[in-house]
Order: C-alpha cells, then structure tokens, then sequence
C-alpha cells in the first residue's frame, strides 16, 4: 500500500516502545488520549463554518471562469438531464479511478422499462502499482487489454460497441465525449496524461490493440454514473456522492448560472470535485497534525486535503498514524510498534470499518491487530476502536457538511425555500462503514433543516448509471448525425454558389434578349439615378412588403423629408378581388390626406408595387403575376396603374395623378442613389426577395436606344422556376412551395425571403421530431399549423448575445416541450436555413455586379447596392454573410451595401420627381 506516497521507512528506528525503551508510560496518558482524539472532534460551529465556505467556494467558481484557481472546480459534465428511463442498448462501462487499484468492466443491458434492471456483467481488474505510476499510454493499454479479455469471454457481435468511460478525476469536460483530466488523486500519477483528452487516450490505445470495434460516447466522472444509476422513485436522484477510495459530488445545476456555458438553459450536472476544498480559514481548525502528516507522505502534497480527511483511501491511514502516535507515547501496545503498523498504507479501510462495526466485536478488532505484528490488551482494543470511531466520524461529519453546502447551493439555483431532493449515494466507504451513512445524514439534517432529503444507495457503484449517460451520449450522438445528414444540403459550398452565379448570369443575359428565362429582366423606364437637383412634394405608396404605406415626400434644398403613415392589408383584401384591394388602397390615401390636411390637394404620385409588372412606360405596369402571399381577383394582366386611377375614379375623392410606378426594388435604389451616387442595385430580402440594377440600354431588347442605361427589374424572386435550382432544392422546400398558394413559383424567393423561411424550418423540425431527434420523437400539434414558426424567429433566435435562452423563451411560448439539447438543434436548424438563404442571395447579387463589371469592360468595379427588407435588416448574420459570398464569388468588384432608411418610398418620389423634371425640360 506504499502508493500513498514514499515515507514508511522513517518510523523505523522507533518501532521500541517507552516501556522496551526502559522510559517511563505517561501517568497522564488518558489525557493524551483525549487531547490526541479531541484533534478529530469537529463542532457544529465549524461544520457550519466549512459548510459556509465551500458554498461560497462553488459560487465563486461558478461565477469566474477559473482565475484564480478556485477551492473547488465545479466541473460541467455535459449531462444535462436525469435519466428519461427510455434510456435503452447494451453498453460497455469501463470505470476507472473510482476503486482505487482496481478497474472494472461492465457489460450493462438497459431495458428502457422503468424498475426493470438487468444485473450487469462485471469483471474488476486490479491494476499493478508501476501502471498506476507509470507512463499514461501504459495505463491506457493496460485499460485497453482489460477490456479485450472481458469481452473474449462475452458473444460479441460484430457491430460497434458503445462504450461509457467512467474516470473519476478532476476534468474539464468540453463535451459528453471531450475531456481533459486536470490532475490525478487517490495514487494515480501517470505521466503524459494530465492536460490531455482521456477519451482519445482511450480510443488510441483501443485502436493500438485493434481487438474490438469499440466507439467511446461518453466518459462520466463516478458521482455522475452514481446519480444517474439511481431508480427514478418518487422523485429523481439529482445529486450522486460517492466515498470510495475518493470522495466527491455533483448535482443538477442551473446552467445559465454557469459561466463557462456562456448562458446556457436548463440544467447541467457539475462535478464539484470538493476533495480540493482547501479553505485554511475553515479547515485549518479541523486539521490535525495526523492530517499534515498524511499529506506530507502523500504523492500529491497540498493536494485533496478535503478529500484527504474523508477518502476511504486515507481513513485507514490516518488511523495508523494516531495509533503510531500512541504507541510511540507510551499509551497504546505499550508503546510497541511493529513494522506493519510502521508501514504506510497497512490499516485499510475495510480494516477500520471491521474495526469499528460494534457487530465485528472484539475478536476481528485482536485479529486484525494481530495480522499488524501487534498483541493487543482489552483496553488496546477499546482505545483502537476509539481511535477508527473519531477518525470515521469527522469523514463522515465533513462530508454531511460538504453535502450541506451543496443542497444549499441547490436550493439558491432553485430559488425554493425548501427543497426536496433525492442523493445517490455510492462508494465502499458507504457499503463497508457501519455508521458512516447515518452520521452524515445527521449532519445534514443539523446543517440544511430546510432540506428534505432522500438518500438512495447506489446499486452497482454506478455502473448503470454510466451505461444511461453512454445511452444519452449515444442517442445524442446519433441525432447528431440524422441532424448533420438533414442540414447537410443546406450547406451549400463555393463550388455549388458559383454555379448559382453562372446560371444567373446566363439566365440575365437570356432574360434581357427576350428569350426563355426564369429571370424576366423588365424594363422600369427609370433610365437615370438621382442627381440631386430634384425637388416638389409628392405622394408615394408602398404596396408588397410587410407593411403598405402611404407617404408625404417633400424633397427640397436641404433633403427629404417624408411623412408616412402604415396602414394594414389583410388577407381577405389581399386575396379578395382587385377592385376591393384598389378601393382599400385609395381609401387609406384619402385617411391620409385628411390627416395630412392634404385634401383637395392633387400631388404627383408615386406607386411603389412590389410585384412583377411588364413595364411599357414609368406610369404603365402589367401585372404579370402576384407573389408574396397576395391573390387579388382581376389584376394579373392589368395595368395596375389603370387599375389605381379606377379606383381613384370611382371614389370621386381627388385628382390625384400617378406619375409613376415602380418596384420596390428600384424605389430602394433610387432612395439610396440620392445620397450615393454609386448605387446602381437595389436589392430587397424581406417578405420577398429581388433585385434591380442598371443595365446598358444596348443590352435591353425590346426598348428602344442603344447608348444610356435602364434601370431593369429582374424578379430573381422566379429564378429557378425553369428547375434550374433542382439541384439545391431540398424535400424541405418542395413542402414549403407545395404548401403555398403560388406552388411551383418563385422557387428562388422561397429558398431565401421572410415568408418562407420560417415554413422552411417548420418542415424541418417536423422531419426530426419524426426521425424521433427532436422533443423525444412527441408529434407537437402546433408544429404542424402553417406559419407558426415565424421568420423573425430566426433572427431572435440566431442573435449572438442569447441565443438558448431566446430559443426556448421563444419555443416554449409556442407550446414545445424543449430540452437544452433540443434548443440547441433548433438553433443548428435555423443557422442552416437562414445561412443557406443569405448565401443564394449573394451568389445572386455576385452575379449582378459581376454583370456591371464585364458591360463596362472594367477590371475592377466600385458599385454600391441599395438594400431594404426585414429579413435582411433585422436578421444577425445574413447582411454579412451576404457580403462575404459577393466578396468571395465578384473578388473584382468592390461592393458597399447602403441600408435604406427611408424605404422605397421616397424611391418612388424620386423617380416621380425625375420624370417630372424631364417632363418640366420637354416642355420649355
Ligand atoms: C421596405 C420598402 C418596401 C419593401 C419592403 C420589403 O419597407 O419600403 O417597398 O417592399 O421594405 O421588406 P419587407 O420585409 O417589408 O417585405
Ligand atoms: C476525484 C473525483 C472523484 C472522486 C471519487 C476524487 O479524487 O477527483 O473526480 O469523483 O475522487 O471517486
Ligand atoms: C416580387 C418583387 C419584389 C420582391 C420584394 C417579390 O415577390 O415579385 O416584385 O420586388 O418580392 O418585395
């Protein structure tokens, strides 16, 4: 037993005792006694005061992101859930660390029916002192081999194995299947292990033997398995202890009260690795010199003092130690000492458990005393006893006090005045020690009164509890993979988007000669970008995008001024007849004149109509098709403009005269061009998506004049409407485009713009929670309502600053059932989605300046994009992730995207104020 550290020899030369020495035995040895076993009496006041501080010592580290090294580590351990009971597979345990020199392979069956267990297979393997000692790949090899002979006498089938890595020792976990061991305790000193990833330790050296196919899913600290093994009974276990050769806890923290996990929600089991609480204020007072002695000779010195009073690995030790201390006062075996009892490590714990269990008696007590060389007297007997009862009582009092701190902390996280908690409690300490169980549960009664508390003693040391993490680890790890496989065609690569660009730009070219194109590049008859001389007031609309409104554009010397007002569209307009949306539209005009006291007053007027319309001049627009949720009877094929001033007409209200009508996309470049002369594109991703740009006249067929430039429409919004986009299109948007009252339309604007990428997402979570990925496979009725998953949803949920909190806030308003684990895939699946849309979008913008580029023969181009949409403005990423792609797929282009702050209605002013003033030239 000298892996307790290297120093038996220096009780040598004092094996003779007083009365061998011929010295005179202490008259006052019973108060020796009593002074020596005061040492290990511990007052309410000081369990209290150690309860404080460790409770302190876990906030603090909690808090801090482990600078200064804190008392205690509060480790995450990535279990973020008690057991479901669903759990269910064959598992390998692999534990290691938990029994000291011994290592153990289990075979666990977990049948996934609650209360029914199946015994596992085991087989322990006591691992050799210089493996203990030596190099780390040697104990990994050593582990590896173990489990090969455990599975040569089990039916193996060829299929992986799924294993569960249970290694208790303080580690910094980064995943259930990433970590990295910060220090050794309880004798283990190997080299070359400490500050790596044990998992792939373990992996490596299962793959050196290359005897079985064995895939290591989780590794769990012994607290975790020991909690997670206990039958879920009233209510679940949510803290594990153990007291083995170690001691330790964790619980089921609340994780957004974890620093390191940045926010998180939900729960997260902590290890709290208390065996390095080290609080000189609380726990100098109860260390005795026994204590420093034992630390001294230690391996690790300094280290694990806590652990140091309470570990079955040190209790027999310290018993030895107060007993050396005896005899060698003359006070005990007559001062005799033998080599046993001289030697380190020669009391075990099961030693002093026999020695101290009133039913061992007397006899096993000689017995074993004998077996230490020693030939003890009755009162030898009673005073050894004494001795193993005060060192086993203080473990058992600093651990109830340790427990106090955490069902404190636990009852703050919870903000509960009283909490009800059950523990699982596990280790040979509380199998072997008679009264070690019902001390500590005294003190924790005494320390935490407000806390009810169920102890639930771990059945097989925590070896199901390991297999139930492996089986979450595994089913994580699988959904993992169906989640990968179900967003892979949504991670689009340079190779796929530039292909986006090349069909664009073919498609563009197409478009523009007037042949078979999904792109229809319509004239606008807006041939000049602003110059800045423009001035008047003029009314403007804005039809298309999530709002309608009807504004006041005042443009004079110093700028523009606008006054707006919004006004609602709803559906039944928006899908009644065109006579009912015409009327609806001139009434809110009239509402705002009346407001604007503009009445009686007849101001040029501009008609932002977001819609794809043939232009045959500024004021004239057919209506080819509507998108965008809107359906209006009577007005695909009519000039909208007529339509308007039928509407206009029949309310007999005012003159008023519609000068213009333009797309929203070029109402948002003309908008921007006022203040940025270099912007040629006007690009809008909101409810839907298209761009504009100014081409060369030459190029524009169908329009007269071959020198000057126009202003051309695209509608990208139907790229792809030729099937030219099959091959980035997913089962997802082919349900998205089935669904919609347009199905086969607008198939590029239903990859990207705000009324679908919500329904997009919606699919997909409907496909995982089938796949059984998501909120454990429950069918969820509101998932399956059409437009529930919000598209600004999204953009709250992708915001860097809280994203799991906003997911579940936002989810759980919804009506989901979520788990952490869920909201985290929910997050993955709307990162897929929305970084997908911005991405086509940019190939699609890429294309545009490109085109500019190769017209004006240039080798570099400066151009700025004028850009409005919700989508676009509000979502976190998309802007960037935009830019990034033209960046990447136009290198030669230079591109400022300008936002447009006024909307496009102030476009459509400015268009109207520019046909006005090249009206007002004509005629002079
Ligand atoms: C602004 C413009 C509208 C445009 C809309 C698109 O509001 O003024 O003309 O249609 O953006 O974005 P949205 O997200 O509203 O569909
Ligand atoms: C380790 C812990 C472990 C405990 C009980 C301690 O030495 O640091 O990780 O849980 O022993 O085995
Ligand atoms: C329309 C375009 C419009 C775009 C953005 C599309 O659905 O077809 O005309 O520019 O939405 O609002």
């Amino acid at each position: 037993m000298d892996f307790l550290g290297p120093v038996g020899l220096l009780h040598e030369e004092k094996t003779l005792g007083c009365s061998q020495k011929g010295l005179p035995c202490p008259s006052n040895s019973s108060e020796l006694v009593q002074k020596c076993l005061q040492q290990f009496k511990v007052t309410g006041a000081q369990l209290q005061q150690i309860q404080a501080s460790l409770l302190a010592s876990m906030e603090q580290a909690l808090k801090e992101r482990a600078s200064p090294v804190p008392a205690v580590q509060m480790l995450p351990t990535y279990v973020r859930s008690t057991p479901h009971g669903t759990e269910q597979g064959d598992f390998i345990v692999l534990e290691l660390g938990a029994k000291g020199a011994s290592l153990r392979v289990l075979w666990v069956t977990l049948t996934g029916t609650e209360g029914h267990r199946v015994v596992p297979r085991s087989q322990e393997f006591v691992i050799p002192q210089e493996v203990m000692l030596g190099p780390g790949q040697q104990l990994f090899d050593f582990a590896a081999h173990c489990l090969a002979e455990f599975l040569d006498t089990h039916p193996v089938s060829s299929q992986s194995l799924q294993l569960g890595f249970s290694f208790s020792f303080p580690c910094h976990q980064t995943g259930l299947d990433r970590s990295t061991l910060i220090s050794w305790t309880k004798g283990f000193r190997c080299s070359g292990v400490e500050g790596q990833d044990v998992v792939q330790l373990l992996r490596d050296a299962i793959q050196r033997l290359g005897a079985y196919n064995i895939d290591v899913v989780a590794v769990v600290n012994d607290t975790v398995g020991t909690m997670m093994g206990c039958e879920p009974g009233v209510r679940p276990c949510e803290v594990g202890l153990v007291v083995d050769t170690g001691t330790n806890a964790c619980y089921m923290e609340e994780a957004q009260h974890v620093a390191v996990l940045d926010n998180d929600r939900g729960r997260m089991c902590v290890s709290v690795e208390w065996g390095s609480f080290s609080d000189n204020g609380a726990l100098g007072p109860v260390l005795t010199t026994f204590d420093h002695a034992l630390d001294h000779e230690s391996l690790n010195p300094g280290d694990q003092r806590f652990e140091k009073m309470i570990g079955g690995l040190y209790l027999g030790e310290l018993v030895r130690l107060v007993l050396v201390h005896l005899a060698h006062h003359g006070v005990l075996f007559g001062g005799y000492t033998s080599p046993a009892l001289l030697s380190q490590g020669s009391i075990l714990l099961e030693h002093v458990a026999e020695m101290e269990d009133p039913s061992a008696g007397v006899a096993r007590v000689h017995a074993i005393l004998q077996d230490l060389g020693l030939s003890p007297e009755a009162s030898d007997i009673e005073l050894v006893q004494h001795v193993c009862e005060a060192v086993c009582t203080r473990a058992a009092q600093l651990c109830g006090a340790a427990l106090a701190a955490v069902l404190s902390r636990l009852q703050r996280s919870r903000e509960h005045q009283t909490l009800q908690v059950a523990v699982a409690t596990g280790g040979q300490v509380f199998e072997q020690h008679p009264r070690f169980s019902s001390i500590l549960q005294d003190t924790v009664m005494l320390l935490a009164p407000q806390c009810d508390v169920s102890f639930v003693p771990s059945v097989d040391g925590g070896g199901q509890g390991v297999a139930m993490v492996t089986a979450v680890a595994a089913r994580l790890a699988a959904h993992q993979l169906l989640l990968e496989e179900t967003l892979a065609p949504f991670r689009l690569n340079r190779k796929q988007l530039a292909a986006v660009q090349a069909q664009m730009q073919e498609a563009m070219a197409r478009g523009l000669r007037g042949e078979a194109s999904s792109l229809r590049m319509l004239p606008t008859y807006v041939r000049a970008t602003p110059n800045g001389s423009e001035r008047g007031d003029f009314l403007a609309l804005d039809l298309g995008g999530t709002n309608f409104r009807v504004l006041l554009v005042r443009v004079a010397t110093g700028g523009v001024q606008i006054t707006s007002q919004v006004y609602s569209i709803p559906e039944c307009v928006a899908q009644g007849s065109g006579q009912q949306l015409f009327d609806h539209i001139v009434d809110c005009i009239v509402d705002f004149q009346d407001k604007q006291g503009l009445s009686g007053q007849s101001l040029p007027l501009g008609f932002t109509f977001s819609f794809p319309c043939r232009q045959i001049g500024l004021d004239q627009g057919i209506l080819l098709n509507w998108t965008k949720g809107f359906n209006a009877s009577d007005c695909e094929g009519q000039d909208v403009v007529y339509l308007l001033r039928e509407a206009i007409r029949r309310r007999q209200a005012v003159e008023l005269k519609v000068v213009a009508i333009v797309n929203d996309t070029v109402g948002t470049m003309m908008s921007c061009g006022y203040e940025d002369p270099h912007c040629e594109i006007g690009l809008i991703v909101g409810t839907g998506t298209n761009a504009c740009y100014m081409e060369e006249l030459r190029n524009v067929a169908g329009v007269a004049g071959d020198s000057g430039h126009m202003c051309i429409n695209m509608e990208w919004g139907a790229f792809g409407d030729d099937g030219s986009l099959g091959m980035l299109s997913t089962r997802f948007d082919a349900s998205v485009d089935q669904m919609s009252i347009n199905p086969g339309k607008q198939r590029f604007e239903k990859m990207i713009s705000g009324m679908y990428l919500g329904e997009i997402v919606r699919h997909i979570l409907l496909h995982l929670t089938s796949l059984g990925v998501l909120f454990r496979g429950q069918q969820i009725q509101c998932l399956q309502t059409r437009d529930i998953f919000k598209t600004k949803f999204l953009s709250e949920i992708e915001s860097d600053s809280l994203a799991l909190r906003q997911v579940r806030a936002i989810l759980e308003d919804l009506g989901l059932p979520l788990t952490s684990d869920d909201a985290q895939m929910v997050l993955e699946v709307c990162q897929a989605v929305s970084q997908r849309a911005a991405q086509l979008c940019g190939a699609g913008v890429a294309a545009v300046v490109e085109r500019i580029r190769e017209n004006r023969g240039l080798e570099e181009l400066t151009v700025s994009v004028g850009v409005d949409g919700t989508l676009y403005k509000l979502h976190p990423h998309f802007s960037s992730l935009v830019a990034a792609t033209v960046r990447e797929l136009a290198p030669r282009c230079a591109v400022t995207f300008l936002q447009s702050e006024d909307g496009s209605g102030k476009g459509a002013a400015l268009v109207t104020a520019v046909a006005c003033r090249l009206a007002q030239k004509i005629r002079v």
